[in-house]
């Protein structure tokens, strides 16, 4: 497995693209599966997971045109030849369940492997399955398959979610799109993903409103069509490398389309923290000088996201005074902590709060990567520590940040890839 060597201590100035949102390229993926006419991206990052993505349509039947160089796609469902989610594919990239929306609502049927539990928590789908029923789906569960069948198609209803699910409010938005009828879809999912997904479902032919608000209405019509859509930037890779910025005291220019609007919170939280930033329309500018400690809890959008906290907790171990950290979304999201001590950090984990005592230095040490937010809260940890740090298993960073290595380098890090021997 291929390792990242780092040489802390340098101050990171320059640009950094952001890519595609990760999170929102996937759901628009599945998407296509709702149209047999071609569905045509742009801004898709070159990640492993959306690679993972391209093997689960392919087995289903999607012809894939992949320029993952160029970030574009072009995914035509004209034959879907099979419904089936396999549990190999599934079990590598946990996303792979936002097909079963948009199966169910196009064949009337979906075999899907339950996910089964990942690094930071359990991951239920039960709300995903129980929208489903909403709208007429039967489910059953076989050999660890989700088996949903609805023959004479989907019938618009009411979904109330108990808690904010991002993927559920895709996959149950999707699968409404082609039912009978109205879908109302309430405490839905406020993150901006869902609004890009929504938009390119609307250039489709769906007629969804409310899309960005707590309730989305959805009008089903009988068929989609293809359509031409560029993916949003990636506002948690923006948050990462302004955080690279604060870290180090360098200075970066961030550039993205309304960065600012997709991180409303966060930049408002990294204010705080000492960072200064200056936002235009398509980039935004940060840096910082010191680091004063904060205290934040993970919430839904426009809250201060989980996808977030490993990497502000390494900046603020470096921060003067204490920080309380809450971690409200997942489970077991603290794991990195274990590493960052070994590096130096004084933190403490009471259930699902970090206390973080800020102290003067980090020092460079072997650690490992234990998710893919963890990974670069290590690499965030390697660029101001003392001497030299190797993080092993970045096959997580490879996940969801596109050349992490090309970008840092280009702002005067120093990091290497060592491939496996
Ligand atoms: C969640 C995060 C998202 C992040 C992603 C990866 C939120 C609201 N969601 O999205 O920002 O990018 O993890 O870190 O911040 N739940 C159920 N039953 C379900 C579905 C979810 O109980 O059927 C619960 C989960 O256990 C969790 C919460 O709802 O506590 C949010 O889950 P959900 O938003 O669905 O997870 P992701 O879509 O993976």
């Amino acid at each position: 497995m291929d390792r990242l060597r780092l040489q802390g201590g340098h101050a990171l100035h320059g640009t950094v693209p952001i890519s595609g949102a990760k999170n929102a390229a996937l759901p628009v993926m599945a998407a296509c599966l709702l149209t047999d006419k071609t569905l045509s991206l742009e801004n898709i990052p070159n990640l492993t997971d959306i690679r993972a993505m391209l093997a689960l349509l392919e087995a289903l039947g999607v012809d894939c045109h992949a320029d993952l160089t160029a970030h574009r796609l072009h995914l035509s469902a004209r034959f879907v030849k099979n419904v089936t989610a396999s549990y190999d594919l599934v079990r590598k990239m946990r996303a792979s369940i936002l097909v079963l929306g948009p199966l169910v609502a196009r064949h009337g049927k979906a075999r899907v492997s339950l996910p089964g539990g990942c690094a930071i928590g359990v991951r239920p789908v039960d709300l995903h399955l129980k929208g489903l029923e909403a709208l007429g789906a039967s489910i059953t569960l076989e050999d660890g398959y989700i088996c949903a069948e609805a023959p004479k198609g989907l019938i618009g209803g009411t979904v109330t979610f108990p808690v904010v699910t991002v993927t559920g409010t895709e996959n149950i938005l999707m699968a409404a799109v082609l039912a009978r009828g109205t879908t109302i879809l309430v405490n839905a999912a406020l993150e901006p993903e869902i609004v890009d997904l929504a938009e390119c479902l609307n250039a489709m032919g769906a007629k969804i409103t409310g899309h960005g608000t707590f309730t989305i209405t959805i009008e089903g019509v009988p068929v989609l069509k293809g359509t031409h859509h560029a993916i949003i930037p990636d506002r948690i890779e923006a948050g990462t490398y302004a955080l690279a910025a604060m870290m180090t005291h360098g200075n970066l220019i961030l550039k993205g389309r309304h960065l600012g609007q997709l991180l409303p919170s966060v930049f408002a939280t990294f204010s705080q923290i000492g960072a200064h930033i200056d936002q235009k329309e398509d980039q935004v500018t940060l840096s910082s000088s010191m680091l004063r400690a904060c205290d934040i809890t993970t919430e839904p959008f426009p809250g201060y996201p989980t996808d977030l906290q490993a990497q502000v907790m390494t900046v603020l171990s470096l921060a003067q005074g204490s920080s309380i950290i809450r971690e409200t979304i997942w489970e077991n999201r603290f794991m990195h902590v274990a590493e960052l001590t070994r590096m130096g950090a004084d933190i403490s984990v009471h259930g699902l709060t970090a206390v973080v005592r800020g102290v003067s230095e980090l020092q460079g040490a072997p650690v490992m990567a234990t998710d893919l937010r963890a990974s670069f809260s290590l690499v965030l940890a390697g660029l101001m520590a003392k001497g030299e740090t190797i993080i092993n298993r970045i096959y997580h960073l490879d996940r969801g940040y596109e050349a992490v290595q090309d970008k840092l380098t280009a702002c005067g890090a120093c990091i290497e890839r060592i491939p496996a021997e």
